[in-house]
C-alpha cells in the first residue's frame, strides 16, 4: 500500500484528464508523429491513469511497461496480454531503490503523472541522468505546484493551504520531498542536461457540483492541519473548511504545472 488509495486516484482521474496541458500533449504526441509503434515505461503509474490518457495520442502498436510498488493499484492497472496492437507489462518496482530496473531495456519514452512533486531533489536528479544517459524524452505531468484558489473564500483558506504545502514538503519515501518546488526545479535539470522543455499549466478546475472531490480535498488539508496542531501542542481546535457550503456556493481551483 502506498497511501495512495484506488478511490481517490479514481475520484481524481477525470479532473486530471482535464487539467493535462494541451501543448505538453501536443508535442509529446508530435515527438512520435508517423511512427508506427512505441514502447513507453510509465513510473510511478497508479492504476493506469497515464495510458488512458495519451494512450490516444501516440502511435497505433504501444507497448507499455506499467511501474508502481503497489501491488493493488498494479493490479487495477490495464491488464497484460490485452490484444495487440496495444501490449501491457506490468512491473512492481520500488522505484526508491530501483529506478534504474525501471529503465532498462528498449524504451522510446519516459512517462510519470503526479509524481515528482512526491521526490527528493536527489532523486529527481537521479532520474533526469537516467533519462538523458538513454537519450530519451520525458513526459512529467501533474506536478503540483503550491497554488490554490478558493472562491469563495473562507478566513482559514491560507493556513490550510500553508499547512499543506509545508507537508508536500515532507518525506513521502524518496526523502525530503520537492513539493512545490518541483515542476520548476525539473525544469532547470532536465535544461541543464541539454533537454528542450515544453511546459504549461495544468490545474485542477472543480466547480459548485464536484462535491466529491472538493469534500476529499478539504477533509485531507484539515486533516494535516488538525495534525499540525496536535504536533504544537495547540489548544486552539484546528480550522475546519466548510467545504459543502463553498462547494454549494462557489468553485475551486488548484493550479498544478
Ligand atoms: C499521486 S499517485 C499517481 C498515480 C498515477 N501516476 C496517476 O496519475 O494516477 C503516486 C503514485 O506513486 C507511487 N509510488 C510512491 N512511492 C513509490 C515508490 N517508491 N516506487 C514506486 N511507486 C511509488 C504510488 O503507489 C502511486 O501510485
Amino acid at each position: 500500500m502506498s497511501g495512495f488509495s484506488a478511490e481517490w486516484l479514481a475520484l481524481r482521474e477525470p479532473y486530471d484528464r482535464a487539467a493535462r496541458n494541451a501543448t505538453v500533449l501536443d508535442a509529446v504526441a508530435g515527438a512520435f508523429n508517423g511512427h508506427g509503434a512505441i514502447a513507453v515505461v510509465d513510473l510511478a503509474c497508479g492504476s493506469g491513469a497515464t495510458l488512458r490518457a495519451m494512450g490516444p495520442r501516440l502511435p497505433p502498436r504501444q507497448a507499455w511497461r506499467l511501474v508502481d510498488n503497489d501491488l493493488g493499484l498494479l493490479a487495477q492497472a490495464p491488464q497484460p496480454g490485452q490484444r495487440p496492437p496495444l501490449t501491457v507489462v506490468v512491473r512492481p518496482v520500488d522505484l526508491v531503490r530501483d529506478l534504474e530496473l525501471a529503465l532498462e531495456g528498449p524504451l522510446d519514452l519516459i512517462v510519470t503523472s503526479a509524481l515528482l512533486d512526491l521526490v527528493s531533489p536527489e532523486w529527481l536528479d537521479r532520474l533526469v541522468v537516467e533519462a538523458a544517459a538513454r537519450r530519451l524524452p520525458v513526459y512529467a505531468a501533474l506536478t503540483y505546484d503550491g497554488r490554490a484558489v478558493i472562491e469563495p473564500s473562507e478566513p482559514f483558506d491560507g493556513e490550510l493551504l500553508d499547512g499543506f504545502n509545508l507537508h508536500q514538503r515532507t518525506d513521502k519515501g524518496f526523502g525530503a520531498a520537492l513539493g512545490p518546488t518541483a515542476a520548476a526545479r525539473a525544469v532547470e535539470r532536465f535544461e541543464h542536461l541539454g533537454y528542450s522543455v515544453v511546459q504549461g499549466r495544468s490545474d485542477w478546475a472543480f466547480g459548485p457540483d464536484d462535491r466529491p472531490i472538493q469534500d476529499t480535498l478539504f477533509a485531507g488539508w484539515a486533516e494535516i492541519a488538525a495534525r499540525r496542531a496536535r504536533g504544537r501542542g495547540s489548544a486552539r481546535a484546528s480550522p475546519r473548511r466548510p467545504a459543502r457550503s463553498a462547494a454549494a456556493r462557489g468553485s475551486t481551483a488548484r493550479r498544478r504545472e
